[in-house]
């Protein structure tokens, strides 16, 4: 077990209570998106500290995450871990065109954890540099990932070396993709890259944790 900068239990129960209060307005609403998140929060902050443990997060180090949804992960680095910590999320409906809009459950609860101005509105495409705003991290994290759908070998490979590259020495990423959304050639590519790279990257592939 990692040891934070705050009691786990408070950080805990801070982001119970927000997914209470998202919930109780949402419930008043047709809003869909995203309420498995809230309805059951305590399953899904544990996944995100599941792997915060995993990925042994250093306290006071920095975090880049792609696609926070509700923003449990990013609010354990923050405040159990102390990190600086920056986001970025497409905020799209998915498979459409269309930007989800503020009273969304994702946005609604990055508001009521005060992390809402740490995502960025960007869209992580194939073969398309990701913006890491001049800054190289400790961290560089994808969870639940559904961005890689229908992406080939050679956008794995391009979006690799775009996160390396933005990676401080000794840095590490985390990927954690859905069965679904990785095939046995996907699979085989992050078992050559994983664990053996001179920069100590480190790539997982979690299909087993549910949550997306
Ligand atoms: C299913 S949620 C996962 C939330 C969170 N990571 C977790 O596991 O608890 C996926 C998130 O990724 C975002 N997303 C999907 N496609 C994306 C893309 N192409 N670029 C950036 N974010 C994306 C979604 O808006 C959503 O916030």
């Amino acid at each position: 077990m990692v040891k934070g900068i705050r009691k786990w239990p408070v950080v805990q129960l801070e982001m119970v209570n927000a997914a209470k209060k998202v919930c109780n307005f949402s419930n008043k609403t047709n809003i869909s998106l995203g309420r498995k998140y809230i309805k059951s929060p305590i399953k899904y902050i544990k996944k995100n500290k599941a792997l915060y443990d995993l990925l042994g997060v250093r306290p006071g180090s920095s975090v880049f995450e792609i696609g926070p949804g509700v923003g449990y992960f990013l609010y354990i680095c923050k405040e159990f871990g102390g990190c600086y910590v920056r986001a970025i999320d497409s905020r799209q409906i998915p498979g459409k065109n269309i930007l989800y809009d503020q009273n969304s459950i994702y946005d609604s609860t990055l508001k009521e954890l005060s992390i809402f101005d740490k995502v960025d509105t960007q869209c992580v495409q194939p073969a398309k540099k990701v913006s890491f705003y001049n800054k190289k991290y400790n961290y560089i994290v994808a969870i639940g990932g559904s961005f890689i759908r229908n992406w080939t070998i050679k956008d794995h490979k391009f979006f690799i070396k775009n996160c390396r590259n933005n990676l401080l020495l000794g840095g590490k990423i985390l990927l954690q993709f859905n069965g679904d959304k990785v095939n046995s050639k996907i699979e085989n590519f992050y078992k050559r890259i994983s664990f053996h790279s001179g920069e100590q990257c480190l790539y997982i592939i979690h299909k087993d944790i549910d949550g997306v």
